[in-house]
């Protein structure tokens, strides 16, 4: 039955929506690359994955954690730091639940009941005081020494732990944030003894992938605080769009089979979609994950005949016009003043006349070099422009709310 209470649409943050698009290559990163080379004891460095908000950062891990889970690794829920906390805190408390799931609180080893109570000391009154509070070893290696016992736990038991830090970008601490990439860092790049078949040792790395999320200023925090070992130990990932492709194949259920929901009478039925609709739906969210769950969600509540029509998804969107001009204001009011004036000399250009010299000047600026750092940051750091030949924008988004009427629908 077509209702809210059965639309499988999210507009929402940190979920993982039922209506799933794209980001193939990522998922195919944990499945094909990261877990298994990290399960088979090979390096591979952790994943810093950015984007914009609302680019499906959150709800790409959470997919790739639920997985996981289901898999049954041993996984943290996604640990979000709110502004101004004690990450290490946070961390810590989530290592010592996966401690318990991997049976160490029961251990009667002295080494490592000491480690917990470290560590437990960390979780409970956390860095500063820590740090301040005594004299000792730092609390980066308690939490070192708790994952390299963890790490060892999981190759005893033939799975893999998966770390997830969101909102990395509020850990604003410098000394707490080096803190906590220096024992992740340390522990990926960790190799314990195993003996191999046969009785021979062999060095081996802990079965430890780590996965942080959040805006692209973390690359700066940490690229200048942590510099080259951080890079060594992470490797960067910015999200941007979606392809129109992408989007429409995860609509192909609605336009072929349907989508199937509960009747209210225990059977199923199924809400389908016009073809039509589902191109309105991929045109109008231009790309934006988080505004191609809004159109499919206010498409589906615009009506509630069994096939969602391309004026419901009109019709749907109009009520959803300010909500998506919002997002794209988010992400355009947080870029600093030369980077947003970057993106408007831009759109005022002809598509074919938008190159740095052309754009330079539209800004007022004698020289193409003075703004070649903007442009470079729109591109690599924020994955809203592309520096090909003539510039052009990945935001689709944005591209349309600066240079037409977008989101008006007529
Ligand atoms: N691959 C995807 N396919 C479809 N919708 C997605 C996808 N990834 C995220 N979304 C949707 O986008 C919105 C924002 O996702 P979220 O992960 O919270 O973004 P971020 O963490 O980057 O701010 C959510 O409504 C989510 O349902
Ligand atoms: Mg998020």
């Amino acid at each position: 039955m077509r209702s809210p209470l059965t639309n499988p649409f999210q507009p929402g943050s940190d979920v993982v929506p039922d209506v799933w698009a794209g980001r193939v290559e990522q998922l195919a990163d944990w499945r094909d690359v990261v877990r298994p080379r990290r399960h088979a004891g090979l390096y591979e460095t952790g994943r810093t994955i950015l984007g914009e908000p609302g680019t499906g950062k959150s709800s790409l891990v959470r997919r790739i954690a639920r997985d996981a889970a289901e898999g049954g690794d041993w996984v943290t829920p996604q640990l979000r730091i709110p502004a101004g906390a004690d990450p290490l805190k946070i961390v810590a408390s989530a290592v010592l639940r996966l401690a318990d799931k991997a049976g160490l609180l029961a251990t009667s080893r002295q080494r490592v009941l000491d480690v917990l109570s470290r560590v437990e000391q960390i979780a409970v009154s956390g860095f500063s005081v820590a740090v301040r509070g005594e004299a000792g070893p730092e609390p980066f290696t308690a939490l070192f020494d708790l994952l390299v016992e963890l790490g060892q736990a999981a190759i005893a038991q033939n799975t893999v732990v998966l770390i997830h830090i969101d909102e990395v970008q509020n850990i604003t601490d410098e000394a707490a944030l080096s803190q906590l990439l220096i024992a992740l860092g340390d522990a990926l790049s960790h190799q314990v003894e195993v003996t191999a078949p046969g009785g021979v040792l062999v060095e081996r790395h802990l079965p430890l992938a780590v996965y942080l999320t959040g805006l692209p200023d973390f690359e700066d925090m940490a690229g200048a605080r942590k510099g080259a070992t951080f890079a060594r130990r992470f490797r960067t990932i910015t999200l941007a769009a979606l392809d129109e492709a992408d989007l429409l194949q995860a609509l192909q259920p609605f336009v072929f089979d349907g989508w199937a929901t509960p009747d209210g009478n225990g059977g199923l039925e199924s809400v389908q979609m016009s073809s039509g609709a589902a191109r309105a739906v991929v045109a109008l969210c231009c790309g934006e994950p988080f505004l191609f769950q809004l159109a499919g969600q206010r498409a589906w509540n615009a009506g509630s005949a069994s096939t969602i029509s391309q004026e419901e998804v009109v019709a749907g969107w109009r009520g959803a016009q300010g909500e998506a001009s919002a997002h794209v204001e988010r992400i355009l009011n947080r870029l600093p003043a030369r980077e947003h004036e970057f993106l408007d000399a831009m759109a005022a250009l002809p598509p074919a006349d938008r190159t740095l010299t052309k754009i330079a000047a539209q800004m007022g600026m004698t020289s193409a070099t003075k703004v070649g750092p903007f442009s470079q940051r729109l591109d690599t750091v924020r994955g809203i422009i592309d520096r090909g030949k003539p510039y052009s924008f990945r935001n689709r988004a944005v591209e349309a709310y600066l240079t037409t009427d977008w989101p008006r629908v007529d």
